[in-house]
């Protein structure tokens, strides 16, 4: 049998009324004020999204906010109670749920996601995330955020953990035969018995297996360690991208990454958060670009938000006109470093003040995918082409440019066999192309008895 032609996957990203560098999205008109605790406008999104045949929506989340934090962030909803209505308000759309490993159980957290991919039918995906938020600490009775070494570690064992859990239930352990009277094979029952260096695990689970085997496992972070443990334990692999050529570095890293562990690169599919702006010419698209790119613009906000990759280092405190303060760096190792690094070199590439640093980071400037919906479908062809991406996870911004990308650029990737035009799968795993991975005590089980063969 031939194998299927590479289709690029599609998500959808939602900062509900305004994320970073977006504190005035919510003026807009067409989109409701209190649109992040708006359960019916996310439904309203959601079978939008499935409309257009997207793979999943994905909620990002964080812990810790400051009255600079920016709309989305002040008020929003928590991941698997709103994905929990999503499951029963959708049929096909993927349900991906940020949650971080340096703020959780794995009991829990793999409890919780197990229920979502049963009440959905197999269409729960986790992005573990280590927490950039250093002030989270202080949220959950600790004096500090953990450092990176410690992050990445612990984030590591806790996959790790949440997976066996879910192995719990081989897929037979439920006869539930009012005959014979008989509920559970408790041969089919696993306990786990974990006892490692962040966490002590007994289980089992108390949730079964769902039509896709186990949650899909979605990864972001950039540093070393973070590809590292994408390239381990992704199977999806959320990141950014600024241009094609760092989109297809990224790509090649991280697939050799895996392929270096022993895994095949296409089991984990790289999707790069994308922002994209159409217009009926492509004059007009970078028109509205820059609209909306000046509509954000608020030096002050900027300022502020300046802190977030620094652990929240408070940027305010320093003379505006003088050189970027670069012992600002020290603290980034409980924050966003990565970012943190990138901000601090290009203040020392050029030579900025603070001021001139806030503004490089907030001006307008063009973005990889904007134009007609031709030249836009041509953009994301030749990245998908070009190996810079698997699949894109489209930034929804306003209504009116969601609802573009939807009527007028998913038809055009449809039409030129891009995107797929109808689900092939009614689990997450499935419509990624992803394999449902096998129970260990089944396969353990396998193995003997072909070893006694
Ligand atoms: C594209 C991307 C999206 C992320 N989304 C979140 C998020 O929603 N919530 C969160 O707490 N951390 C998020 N992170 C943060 C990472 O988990 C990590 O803590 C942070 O990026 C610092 O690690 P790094 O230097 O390895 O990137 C994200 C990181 C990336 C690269």
């Amino acid at each position: 049998m031939s194998r299927p032609a590479r289709q690029l996957k599609l998500g959808a990203v939602t900062m509900g009324a305004g994320g970073p560098g977006q504190h005035y999205l919510w003026l807009d008109p067409e989109l409701p004020a209190d649109a992040s605790v708006n359960v019916n406008w996310y439904i309203e999104l959601a079978r939008q999204a499935e409309e257009a045949r997207f793979d999943l929506i994905f909620i990002v989340d964080s812990q810790f906010i400051t009255a600079d934090s920016p709309p989305h962030y002040l008020n929003r909803l928590e991941p698997i109670t709103l994905l929990s209505a999503l499951a029963v308000s959708t049929e096909h759309l993927g349900l991906v749920a940020t949650m971080t490993t340096s703020y959780n159980d794995p009991f829990n957290l793999a409890r919780r996601l197990a229920s979502l991919d049963l009440i959905s039918g197999g269409r729960s995906g986790w992005n573990v995330v280590t927490s950039g938020d250093a002030g989270a600490a202080a949220n959950f009775s600790r004096d500090e955020h953990f450092d990176y070494d410690t992050r990445y570690a612990r984030g590591l064992e806790f996959v790790q953990v949440a997976q066996g859990l879910w192995d719990s239930y081989e897929a037979d352990a439920f006869p539930r035969d009012r005959a014979t009277r008989t509920f559970l094979d408790p041969s089919r029952q696993h306990q786990l018995n974990h006892k490692g260096e962040h966490f002590q695990v007994a289980g089992p689970l108390n949730v079964s297996r769902s039509p896709q085997g186990q949650p899909v496992i979605f990864q972001a972070g950039d540093s070393e360690q973070g590809r590292d443990l994408g390239a381990q334990i992704g199977e999806g692999i959320f990141t950014h991208a600024a241009s094609l050529e760092q989109g297809q570095a990224f790509y090649a890293d991280i697939k050799s990454r895996a392929a270096a562990r022993g895994r095949d690169p296409d089991h984990l599919v790289v999707m790069p958060g994308m922002r994209v702006y159409i217009g009926d010419t492509d004059a007009e698209a970078r028109e509205i670009e820059r609209d909306l790119q000046l509509a954000a613009q608020d030096f002050d906000q900027a300022l502020a938000e300046l802190g977030r990759p620094f652990a929240w280092h408070d940027f305010r405190q320093y003379d505006l006109d003088a050189p970027f303060p670069q012992q600002a760096l020290a603290h980034a190792e409980r924050g966003f470093r990565t970012n943190a690094e990138k901000i601090a070199a290009l203040a020392r590439d050029r030579d900025l003040t603070l001021r001139q640093t806030v503004e490089a980071l907030s001006s307008p400037r063009p973005t990889p995918f904007a134009g007609a919906p031709a030249t836009v479908a041509d953009q994301i062809t030749a990245w998908f082409d070009g190996r810079a991406l698997d699949g894109l996870n489209y930034h929804i911004a306003t209504p009116a440019q969601w609802r573009r990308f939807r009527e007028e650029v998913v038809p055009i990737l449809a039409e030129r066999g891009v995107v797929r035009r109808e689900y092939d799968s009614a689990t997450l795993r499935g419509n990624l192309g992803l394999p449902v991975p096998e129970n260990r005590h089944t396969a353990a089980r396998r193995e003997a008895s072909l070893q006694k063969i």
